[in-house]
């Protein structure tokens, strides 16, 4: 029975790379809403260090990057009984189906990704085949567990949706073979701006280290970042993201991190300055954060936890991962071994 429910429970796979700290925006774009499905969905959280090697990494920060976020995973609230946790290089079936893939997506839907477009004018001196192709190998992550969903922020849509073509040109060919998935991008949080520079979102990979919270920032820091966030002159706390693109930022970080729709908010701060606006909002977020950024403290002492969670979670995901690869092997035509 028990096995019963467990199958029929829909999936959700999502991911974020171990690239640096992890930020406010992945916390709020996706990570946040990751704990909230647990007890829905049959889930799978994975940490993308394949994806990470598309820009260079310095090994040892990409190591302590991928032990730090799976413990940031945990302490977020994902519970490692109840959702699978791994690390994408962990289980092979990742390559194998993106090798697969790569040759069921096309030139020129690739050239049309606007982060490639990005992260290729970002970095001129490494645009690499794998920065090309990085969207075949998130279809293969997404399409190897045959998930239902895919929770992510605003600007992963687009290689959501090229999953989802790439998915239906192979069941075109082949039958059945993939389940299409959808996106669950959040009504509020999906596009986290930067906090000096409000119409751009706010990355990891800024230069600008102001703009960006970073999950496990200490709350200083956090106060002083929010204090300096870009503004208007207009000293009204009123939704109008085209308008007032940074006070709008900054109400949705607080209607996130409170709970409160945005009339509240304007209410709460009508005939205030921005200067009280502005330390609520760092109040707020220091208190969101802070249980997180405690609970990865602990949890980085326990190496040997943190090595058996990401050990029996390869082994998991590795389990449904090949499944669905051998499936894909029979179809296309290789021979069985
Ligand atoms: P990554 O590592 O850039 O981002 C992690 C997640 O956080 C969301 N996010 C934001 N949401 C709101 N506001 C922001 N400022 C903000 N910044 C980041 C992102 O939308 C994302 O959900 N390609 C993916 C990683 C990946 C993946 C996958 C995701 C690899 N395989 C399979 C889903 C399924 C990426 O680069 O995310």
């Amino acid at each position: 029975m028990e096995n019963m429910s467990q199958n029929e429970k829909k999936r959700i796979l999502s991911g974020i790379q171990p690239s640096g700290d992890l930020t406010l925006g992945s916390y709020l774009g996706a990570i946040r809403n990751w704990a909230a499905l647990a007890d829905e969905y049959d889930c799978y959280y994975m940490l993308a260090d394949m994806h990470t090697i598309t820009v260079r990494q310095v090994p040892a920060d990409l190591r302590r990057h991928t032990i730090t976020q799976l413990a940031t995973y945990i302490a977020s609230g994902l519970d490692p009984e109840k959702n699978v946790l791994f690390v994408q290089s962990h289980v092979p079936a990742h390559a194998q189906l993106g090798w697969v893939l790569d040759c069921y997506t096309m030139f020129g839907e690739l050239s049309r990704m606007t982060q490639f477009k990005d992260k290729s004018a970002k970095n001129a001196d490494n645009i690499n085949a794998g920065l090309f192709t990085y969207p075949a190998l998130m279809a293969a992550d997404i399409l190897l567990y045959q998930a239902d969903l895919v929770p992510v922020g605003g600007d992963q849509k687009q290689h959501v949706e090229i999953c989802r073509d790439i998915a239906n040109r192979f069941n075109g060919i082949y039958g059945e073979v993939f389940k299409i998935p959808e996106p669950y991008i959040p009504p509020v949080g999906a596009r986290i701006m930067s906090l000096t520079s409000p119409e751009n979102k706010m990355s990891k990979s800024d230069k600008d280290q102001n703009g960006c919270i970073y999950m496990l920032e200490r709350p200083e820091d956090i106060m002083r970042k929010f204090k300096k966030a870009v503004t208007d002159s207009d000293a009204c706390v009123r939704y109008d993201p085209a308008g007032k693109p940074g006070v709008s930022n900054l109400m949705q970080i607080y209607s996130v991190a409170t709970g409160r729709d945005f009339d509240a908010i304007q209410r709460e701060f009508d005939g205030q300055g921005y200067g009280a606006f502005k330390t609520a909002v760092g109040e707020a977020v220091v208190e969101l954060l802070r249980p997180i950024r405690e609970e990865t403290e602990r949890l980085l002492a326990e190496k040997a936890y943190l090595e058996s969670v990401y050990r029996a979670g390869a082994e998991k995901a590795g389990h449904v991962a090949g499944k669905t690869l051998n499936k894909v092997y029979k179809k296309i035509g290789f021979l069985a071994r």
